[in-house]
């Protein structure tokens, strides 16, 4: 067993400071039974949030050392997050506005996946109800099916972090682009949300920097395989020449998602 310290953030959206904590660590442990420990002994009203402690639920994100990270998949003895010796710093996500210590207001999320209108299947290929899909077709799709809406992906997004301090559209951010995506290729979806992605979303914003991938602990391929190829879809439809004559003469389809949209603040911090 080695002693560790933790400099831990403690506060709420008007005042905080870090505090720090010391603990005894033993082999195998994670970020989050350290939480949990200096909740049991020290802090009893250090706030956190968690639920399935396996890496699946999404709710315990948080930003250790200055990386976004699941607190329940981040082991005290991986280097690549904590430094053998030193002080580990715990912080909650920057990108969403603070309720206490650890943890954010992350609803604003939850409000951009209501803009995006759900799955329609096209009517079945078959009189007995059933649809005809290539497995090409269902790989596709099913990578994206694996968030777990842990945010990580929306807190390091630097359009997202910075968007407050900028005039400027609102940006849905990757997870959002991600959900549009694992819509628009499935194989049986009828629905048209490139207006939305261009639009609302403003796809446009991402500059493909990657940080999403990076720190995607279902290790999606958010940007080359969901947001490039939707941005792809919008260039195909709004800038593509000879689509825009096509679209002129014979007309464009409807944007279904127009219907869906509703004011939101253009930043997940407000
Ligand atoms: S690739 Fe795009 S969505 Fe991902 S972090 Fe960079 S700007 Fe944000
Ligand atoms: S795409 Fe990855 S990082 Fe983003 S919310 Fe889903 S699981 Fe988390
Ligand atoms: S507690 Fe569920 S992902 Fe960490």
């Amino acid at each position: 067993m080695a002693q560790v310290t933790f400099r831990i953030w403690r506060g709420d959206k008007d005042k905080g400071e870090f505090k720090d904590y010391t603990t005894e660590v033993s082999e195998g442990v994670v970020v989050l039974d350290c939480i949990h420990q200096i909740q049991a002994t020290q802090a009893p009203d250090l706030a956190c949030r968690w639920n399935c402690k396996a890496g699946k639920c999404g709710s315990c994100s948080a930003e250790i050392n200055g990386r976004p990270r699941l607190m329940c998949m981040t082991r005290m003895d991986d280097t690549r997050y904590i430094t053998p010796g030193e002080t580990v710093i715990v912080e909650p996500m920057h990108t969403f506005p603070l309720m206490k210590d650890l943890v954010t207001d992350v609803s604003w999320n939850y409000k951009v996946n209501k803009m995006i209108p759900p799955f329609k299947p096209r009517k079945p290929d078959a009189e007995d109800g059933t649809w005809r899909m290539t497995q090409e077709e269902v790989d596709r799709v099913q990578e994206f099916r694996k968030c777990i809406e842990c945010f990580l992906c929306q807190d390091v997004c630097h359009v997202l972090r910075d968007h407050d301090k900028k005039e400027g559209e609102m940006f849905g951010g990757p997870r959002f682009m991600i959900r549009v995506a694992s819509l628009d290729m499935h194989p049986l979806d009828t629905v048209d949300r490139i207006g939305l992605l261009k639009n609302t979303l403003n796809i446009g914003l991402c500059n493909i920097t990657k940080c999403c991938t990076e720190v995607c602990p279902e290790h999606i391929h958010i940007t080359d395989n969901g947001i490039i190829p939707m941005k792809e879809r919008v260039v195909d439809r709004y800038y593509d020449p000879l689509l825009w004559i096509w679209g002129k003469i014979f007309g464009t389809p409807k944007d279904e998602s127009s219907k869906q949209r509703q004011s939101l603040p253009l930043v997940a911090s407000k």
